[in-house]
C-alpha cells in the first residue's frame, strides 16, 4: 500500500556542517531516507524536507547553523525544516526558539530521524526493494569517497571541547559490521573509504581484542578497497606498531593530527596529553616511516591566558613541522566546558590578529610541502570536472591529500591514475597524466 499524499515521493535535502563524522552521519541518513522511499536531492533544489546536520564546535558554527536554517526556510517556504546533530544536542532551547525550525533531532535521536520526519508529515514510508538502494542512494553525493564511521564519542577531557558532551562516551562499531559496510561501498563503486570517528586511535578499547591497526589490517585483507584513509589521530597514538601499517600503499599517506598549541603550559591547561616536543617527535616518526606523508593539523588561537610568547611557540612549531594544511580556530568559549571558567580571556581583536599571522605561516608551510612534491608521481583520484565538451578540466586528490587539476580529453570521473606534479604555486597543483 502506498501511503504518500502526493504522486511523487517526498524530496529531502541534507546540508552537512563540520567534521567528517558528520558527513558519515549524513550519508547514513541519506541512505535511510532512500530506503524509506524518499528521493534525496541537492541542497540547491527546492525540497519537501530540509535537514541541517549541524556542528557546535564554536559559536561561529552555531551562527552558521542558524543562518543556514533561515536561508533554507526562505528558499523552501513550505518545507519541513529539521535541525539535527550536535547543536540541538547541546542546546535544544536555542533551536526551538527559531520560528523556522519544525523538528529538532539531537545526536542521541538521529537513528529515529527518518521515522520522526514521516510522522510529522503524515507519510507512510514505502520501503524500496533491497537492491534498489545502492543505485538510488543519493545520486547527488559523488561516488568517489565514502565516509565510514568506525566509532563515536570521546573519553578525553580537553578543557575547551564540547564534543564529549554532544557525542557521548566512546563506542566502537563492531569490526565485522565495518568490514561488511566497506565491502558494500566498494561494490557501489567507491574508490576511497575514509574511516571517521571522534577518537579513532582508541578504536576497540571498549571491545575485546580489536585495535585500530587490527581493524585496518582486516579491511585491507578482506575488502578490495583501493584507498583507505584514516581521518585523524592524536600525537600520543603515533607509534611504530601502528604506523608500520602504512607500508601498504593502499593506506593513504595522510595524517591529520591536531596540535592546538605549541606551548607546553597552554597544552597543559588545555588538558592535552603531550608536549610540543612530543608532538614534533610524532611528526618525525611519521616522516621517517611514511615518505612524503601529508601532515595536517588544527590549532586553537587565543586560549585563555595565551601570552604573546606562548603564541610564538606555536608559530615556531608550525615553522618546523611543514604542515600540508592547517585549520585555525579562534578560541570560542563553550558553555559548561572546564575552560569556560577561566577568567583570563584574550581580547577578541588580539585573537584575530594572531589568527591572521598564523594563517600566513600555515600557507607558507603548505607551499613548502607542495614544492617538495614537484616532479614526483602520485596516484590521483579524479572527482569531477566542469561539464561540457572536452577537453575537460578535472579536479582530483592525491593519496597524500594534495588537490590537483589537469586538462584532458579523457573522461576520468572516479578513476585513479598516476600523475606527475608540475607546479606548486597555487593550492590547486597542476599535474600531467602518466
Ligand atoms: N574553540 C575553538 N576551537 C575549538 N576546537 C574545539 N573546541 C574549540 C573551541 N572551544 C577546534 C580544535 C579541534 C577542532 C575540531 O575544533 O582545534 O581539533
Amino acid at each position: 500500500m502506498h501511503g504518500f499524499s502526493t504522486d511523487h515521493p517526498p524530496s529531502v535535502a541534507i546540508e552537512t556542517h563540520g567534521c567528517k563524522l558528520n558527513q558519515a552521519d549524513s550519508a547514513d541518513l541519506a541512505r535511510e531516507f532512500v530506503q524509506a522511499g524518499y528521493s534525496v536531492l541537492s541542497s540547491k533544489d527546492s525540497v519537501d524536507i530540509y535537514v541541517v546536520n549541524t556542528c557546535t564546535i564554536t559559536h561561529v558554527a552555531d551562527r552558521k547553523a542558524r543562518h543556514t536554517i533561515r536561508s533554507a526556510r526562505r528558499r523552501n517556504p513550505e518545507a519541513t525544516i529539521v535541525a539535527a546533530g550536535c547543536y540541538p544536542q547541546r542546546s535544544p532551547e536555542a533551536l526551538s526558539s527559531l520560528d523556522e525550525v519544525d523538528l529538532i533531532v539531537g545526536n542521541k535521536d538521529k537513528s529515529t530521524l527518518v521515522r520522526q520526519v514521516g510522522e510529522w508529515r503524515g507519510f507512510v514510508p514505502v520501503p524500496c526493494a533491497i537492491g534498489d538502494v545502492p543505485n538510488a542512494a543519493s545520486p547527488k553525493i559523488a561516488r568517489t569517497r565514502a565516509m565510514v564511521k568506525i566509532q563515536e564519542g570521546c573519553d578525553q577531557v580537553c578543557s575547551y571541547c564540547i564534543v564529549p558532551k554532544v557525542r557521548g562516551r566512546e563506542r566502537s562499531r563492531p569490526s565485522d559490521s565495518i568490514v561488511r559496510v566497506i565491502g558494500q561501498r566498494v561494490q557501489e563503486g567507491y574508490k576511497e573509504v575514509v574511516l571517521t570517528g571522534t577518537q579513532l586511535g582508541t578504536y576497540g578499547l571498549d571491545q575485546d581484542e580489536v585495535t585500530l591497526s587490527g581493524l585496518i589490517e582486516r579491511i585491507l585483507d578482506e575488502t578490495e578497497v583501493m584507498r583507505l584513509r584514516v581521518s585523524s589521530l592524536q600525537p600520543q597514538e603515533i607509534e611504530p606498531d601502528l604506523i608500520s601499517s602504512w607500508a601498504n600503499s593502499r593506506l593513504c599517506p595522510h595524517f591529520h593530527m591536531p596540535l592546538q598549541s605549541g606551548s607546553d603550559q597552554i597544552l597543559k591547561k588545555m588538558k592535552r596529553r603531550y608536549t610540543g616536543e612530543e608532538y614534533l617527535n610524532a611528526v618525525n616518526l611519521i616522516r621517517s616511516m611514511v615518505p612524503n606523508a601529508a601532515i595536517s593539523t588544527d590549532i586553537i588561537v587565543g586560549f585563555p591566558g595565551e601570552t604573546e610568547s606562548q603564541f610564538s611557540e606555536t608559530c615556531r612549531l608550525v615553522d618546523n613541522a611543514m604542515f600540508a594544511k592547517m585549520h585555525v580556530f579562534p578560541y570560542s568559549e563553550r558553555p559548561g566546558t572546564s575552560a569556560s571558567y577561566f577568567s583570563d580571556t584574550v581580547p577578541r581583536t588580539q585573537i584575530l590578529e594572531r589568527v591572521s599571522r598564523i594563517i600566513d605561516l600555515g600557507q607558507i608551510s603548505a607551499m613548502e610541502f607542495r614544492k617538495g612534491l614537484v616532479g614526483s608521481i602520485r596516484s590521483v583520484l579524479w572527482e569531477g570536472s566542469e561539464s561540457g565538451q572536452g577537453p575537460y578540466l578535472w579536479k582530483g586528490i592525491t593519496d597524500n591529500y594534495v588537490k590537483v587539476t589537469c586538462l584532458s580529453q579523457r573522461w576520468l570521473a572516479n578513476e585513479i591514475t598516476d600523475a606527475r606534479l608540475c607546479d606548486a604555486k597555487d593550492e590547486m597543483v597542476s599535474v600531467e597524466l602518466i
